[in-house]
Formats: structure tokens, C-alpha cells, sequence
């Protein structure tokens, strides 16, 4: 028997119901704010990720998946989309549409991560990308976007972590700051931190380990080394946010996983704060472009985790769509009923109703049986008294009502509506 691979998952029938409603959710906000789907590759040359991402980065160095296929070409299953969509960008000529290009995707993902809950290998993501404007009313709209996709999805108790990280005038003079300050102390922080000291300084803020915590928390500030544009940029994004209302809470130590980030940095906590508690986060990326050989282009996005979603709507016990049952189950006995019922199961059908036939040879209770296992408020019952009289009983199950129903008559029985063409039998 083989097994999914660890860390995947198999979305049954009952809970796709539950990913589908998020996932419109999803795309009705997008749609609100006028953003557009884009859809890109699964795998793409294993060197936009290297560059992009950042070797140096957890995700590249230790999480990606990475295959030489059959022609010798390096590829990697994407690890997250945002590299994705500003290779589609520059490559598609999308800098000459009116800016900025506002674009979003429901997706899979794939991280070589240790699974655990809310933690997976593949895992889906709501990504949401404003490419081409510096103005901070895009960073605040992404912001906007998901935080009320979160909001009228029903979860309670969201916390939206802000912070600026400055850009390329500016960041220089904070890591020299911090590194200043991190060296005197060398001894005291763990390993990890020993190596980001060396090579990725600004997730020295990021770490994790209790005995680092004091030290990151004395840290120097991102937000107090900011140039004046930067600064200015910050300001006028909190300014769009508090104009709607939406509470955010400044997170002097918020540093991203991704080494693109510039200026603005966000992320979505629920309020039992845990390891794989992040619902979702991004922030902009105004070098990402040219990292990756293009021209300079400013940009803005988040990335939501559907499945750390719907986990916390399960949790949180918010409401969530019903799986589907069919709108009727022909329960019949012997094969020439079968055979009408197929027939009337088809006009049903081209009704728009969701109708099932009982398949196999089965006894009148068996019958009943696989009606009731179906969900189907209607059941409609064909045998040989039924064939020779041309008319179906019709159950009812919601009401309990039984009746004689002549078969031309079924469609309008069950959905109460007239049939769009004539029956023929
Ligand atoms: P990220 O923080 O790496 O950002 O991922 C965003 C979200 O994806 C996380 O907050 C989490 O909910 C979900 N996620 C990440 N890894 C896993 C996993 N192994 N299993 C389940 N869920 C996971 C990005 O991906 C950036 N591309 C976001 C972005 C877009 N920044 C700018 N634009």
C-alpha cells in the first residue's frame, strides 16, 4: 500500500467544500480592489529562487525542492510566488499596462519544511501582488485586502504585526548598528545566531531561542534608522491604514524569511501566538526586480497560508459551508427501473438539480439505506408498480411528505419550477 508522501495532504469531497468557499472568498476580495488572476508555472529554472528568495535563506538553503529534469535544465517546485509573478511581469512586457499591475493567484507551494500542524510540504497559498508603484496606498491596500478577507471570513482576535525595514539608502547604517551591538555579546546568543551574525544580520532579530530573546528585544530599531524617505513612506501608509480603521500593532523585531523585503513588512497573527501561528505576511520588494535582471520595479504583496486558514476557522468554530449533498437519490428495483430512472435522472439533471442513481442490485431497505447515506432531501422510489403506472413515489425527507408523482410531472415536483423543454416519456 503506498501512502501520500509526508507532509501532503488529500482534500476529500467534504473539505474541498470548505477550501472552495475560501478560496471564492478569496478571489471576491481581489476582485473588490481590482486585482486580476494570474496563474504561473509549478516549477521554474531553480536560479529565479537562488537570486530572488536569497541563498541564505531557510527556504532556499534547507526547504526547496530542487530536480535536474531529462533535457539537464535545474528547476525547483516553487517554494512561494512572488518571484514568480515579477519573472511574469518582466518577462510578459507587463511594465508597459497602466501601473501598478495588481495581480493575485490561489496556489500550491511546496517547502521541504518538518511537518506538523498548520505545517506542510505542499501547502496552498492566497498571493497578492501590486507591481510597478511606490506609493505606500498600495502597501496599505494589500494590507487591506487581507485583512479583510480574514475579517469576513468570521476569525476573531487577528493581529497585524507592522514594521519598516528601510531600503537600500539606509539599511546599511542599521545592520552596522546591529552588528555593533550583537558583537559584545557574542557569547551570550545560541549558534544560529552566531551564523546570522556573519552572514544575514537582520534575522538576528527573528530568532526564536528563549536565551536570545532579551538581547534581540534590546536590539537597536529598524524603525529609528530610517532614511527621511523611508520614514516619510511609513508614516503615509499608517496614515491609509488608520483612515480605515484597520488596527495594526508597530513590531520593532517583525523581520521577514525572504530576503527581498525593503521598507514596509507585515504579518497576520492569530491570538494564540505559536511557532506556525502566521496566518500570512509579506511587504514590499523594490530591489526584487533587479536581483532577478530586470529593471529596477517597486513592488507590494502579501502571501496567506489557506490551510493555517482554515485551521483556525475550524478552531475558532466560525462558520463554514456544508458539505454538498445531491438534491435527489432514485432508490430502484430491478433494471428496468434503473433504466428509467436514468432517464429521469437526466432531466433532473438538465434542470440543474443534483441527482443520483442507485447503483448495483440491491433490496428495497439496502435501497433506503444508500438514500439516506446520500443526503438527498428527496428520495423518489421506481419499481414495477411504478414503471406500469408511469408515476414515481416521491419522498420528501426534509418534511416527511409522500407522494404519487406522475414522471412528467417530476421536474416540476422537486423543483417547483416548470421544465425548460417538454418531457418525451
Ligand atoms: P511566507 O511568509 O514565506 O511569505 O509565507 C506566507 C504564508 O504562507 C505564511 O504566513 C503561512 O501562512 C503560509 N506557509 C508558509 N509555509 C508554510 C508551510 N510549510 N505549510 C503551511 N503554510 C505555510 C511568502 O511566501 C511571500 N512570497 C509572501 C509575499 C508575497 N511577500 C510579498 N508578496
Amino acid at each position: 500500500m503506498y501512502q501520500s508522501p509526508r507532509g501532503t495532504q488529500d482534500i476529500l469531497p467534504e473539505d474541498a467544500a470548505v477550501w472552495r468557499y475560501v478560496e471564492q472568498r478569496a478571489a471576491e476580495q481581489a476582485r473588490r480592489f481590482g486585482y486580476g488572476e494570474i496563474r504561473t508555472p509549478t516549477f521554474e529554472d531553480v536560479g529565479l529562487f537562488l537570486r530572488g528568495v536569497g541563498s541564505g535563506t531557510d527556504i532556499v538553503d534547507k526547504e526547496i525542492y530542487r530536480f535536474q529534469d531529462k533535457g539537464g535544465s535545474e528547476l525547483a517546485l516553487r517554494p512561494e510566488a512572488t518571484a514568480s509573478v515579477m519573472r511574469a511581469y518582466l518577462e510578459r512586457g507587463l511594465a508597459s499596462r497602466p501601473q501598478p499591475v495588481k495581480l493575485y493567484s490561489l496556489i500550491n507551494l511546496f517547502r521541504y519544511d518538518r511537518p506538523q500542524a498548520g505545517r506542510y510540504r505542499e501547502f496552498r497559498q492566497f498571493n497578492v501582488e501590486a507591481i510597478g508603484e511606490e506609493d505606500p496606498l498600495s502597501d496599505a491596500e494589500v494590507i487591506a485586502i487581507l485583512w479583510r478577507f480574514l475579517e469576513e471570513l468570521g476569525l476573531r482576535g487577528l493581529d497585524v504585526l507592522l514594521n519598516s525595514i528601510g531600503d537600500k539608502v539606509c539599511r546599511p547604517g542599521f545592520i552596522q548598528a546591529l552588528v555593533e551591538y550583537y558583537r559584545p555579546r557574542v557569547d551570550e546568543i545560541c549558534a544560529d545566531c552566531r551564523r546570522r551574525l556573519e552572514t544575514n544580520p537582520l534575522r538576528l532579530l527573528d530568532c526564536k531561542n528563549a536565551r536570545c530573546q532579551p538581547i534581540a528585544d534590546g536590539a537597536p530599531k529598524t524603525i529609528d534608522h530610517l532614511c527621511a524617505d523611508c520614514a516619510a513612506h511609513f508614516d503615509r501608509l499608517r496614515g491609509y491604514l488608520q483612515a480605515i480603521k484597520l488596527p495594526y500593532t508597530i513590531t520593532p523585531r517583525l523581520v521577514r524569511g525572504l530576503d527581498y523585503y525593503t521598507r514596509t513588512v507585515f504579518e497576520v497573527v492569530p491570538p494564540i501566538v505559536g511557532g506556525q501561528s502566521t496566518i500570512g505576511g509579506g511587504g514590499r520588494y523594490d530591489g526584487l526586480a533587479e536581483e532577478i535582471g530586470g529593471k529596477p520595479t517597486p513592488g507590494v504583496g502579501f502571501a496567506a497560508g489557506l490551510d493555517r486558514i482554515i485551521m483556525n476557522l475550524r478552531e475558532q468554530g466560525c462558520p463554514l459551508p456544508a458539505s454538498e449533498v445531491p438534491d435527489a437519490f432514485f432508490a430502484c428495483l430491478g433494471d428496468d427501473a434503473k433504466h428509467c430512472a436514468v432517464m429521469l435522472a437526466d432531466r433532473l439533471r438538465r434542470e440543474g438539480m443534483a441527482a443520483v442513481v442507485g447503483m448495483g442490485d440491491r433490496s428495497l431497505k439496502a435501497r433506503f439505506r444508500q438514500a439516506e447515506a446520500s443526503g438527498a432531501p428527496w428520495t423518489i422510489i421506481l419499481g414495477e408498480n411504478e414503471l406500469r403506472e408511469q408515476a414515481a413515489q416521491v419522498k420528501n425527507g426534509l418534511t416527511g411528505e409522500q407522494a404519487r408523482v406522475p414522471f412528467p410531472d417530476l421536474v416540476l415536483h422537486v423543483t417547483g419550477a416548470l421544465p425548460s423543454e417538454a418531457p418525451t416519456t
